[in-house]
């Protein structure tokens, strides 16, 4: 099933199958260390949704999904940490067994604040499961207890995220060609 690669894109990064692999692998460290319990995945839009869709789906531990949107003040290219929640989640946590499914971890910032406003709820516990991360961004330390991919600082597209909304649906993540952003 897989997708043609558009011409847009200078290089796969991660590819369907390597995404599709570690999904699975990812789900199975997270049944185990959940055995006997239940899940509810936070996912945050829009990103997370390819991510959302794919663990749910791998995961043999029974879950509820929730989602919220956030925006994040600041530059659109840089995240400040101070956000403001524009869908919040339609049910409380307390007592649940929270995994926040996130996309990408870049600065942590969204992250940090996400993981704060989570914990002041009263969950049972709240983890967090990134299919990629880049080390080398990380403006705060966040525990991140489930991760896919470390990758370098690079802006990437693909399965879930975007550029200026597009690519969002590629099956694969990839870098953008460079006359992409010269549009
Ligand atoms: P943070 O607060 O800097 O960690 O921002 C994380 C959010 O920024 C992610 O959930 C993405 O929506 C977005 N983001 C960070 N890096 C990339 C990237 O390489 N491509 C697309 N979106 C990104
Ligand atoms: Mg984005």
């Amino acid at each position: 099933m897989s997708q043609r690669v558009p011409a847009e894109i200078e290089k796969v990064l991660v590819s369907e199958q390597e995404i599709q692999a570690k999904i699975q692998e990812l789900a199975q460290a997270i049944d185990r260390d959940y055995a006997g319990k239940e899940i509810l995945l936070v996912g945050v839009l829009k990103g997370a949704v390819m991510v959302m869709a794919d663990l749910a789906r791998a995961l043999e531990t029974p879950v509820s999904m929730e989602f919220m949107a956030v925006s994040s003040y600041g530059s659109s290219t840089s995240s400040s940490g101070v956000v403001r929640i524009l869908k919040d989640l339609d049910r409380d946590l307390a007592d649940q067994h929270v995994l926040v499914v996130e996309d990408i971890i870049d600065s942590g910032l969204t992250l940090n604040w996400l993981l704060r406003n989570m914990r002041s709820r009263g969950p049972a516990s709240v983890e967090v499961c990134a299919l990629l991360r880049k080390p080398e961004a990380a403006k705060v330390e966040v525990p991140v207890k489930y991760v896919g991919f470390d990758m370098p600082d690079e802006f990437v597209v693909g399965y879930g995220l975007d550029y200026g909304e597009r690519y969002r649906d590629l099956p694969f993540v990839g870098l953008l060609k460079p006359e992409v952003y010269a549009r």
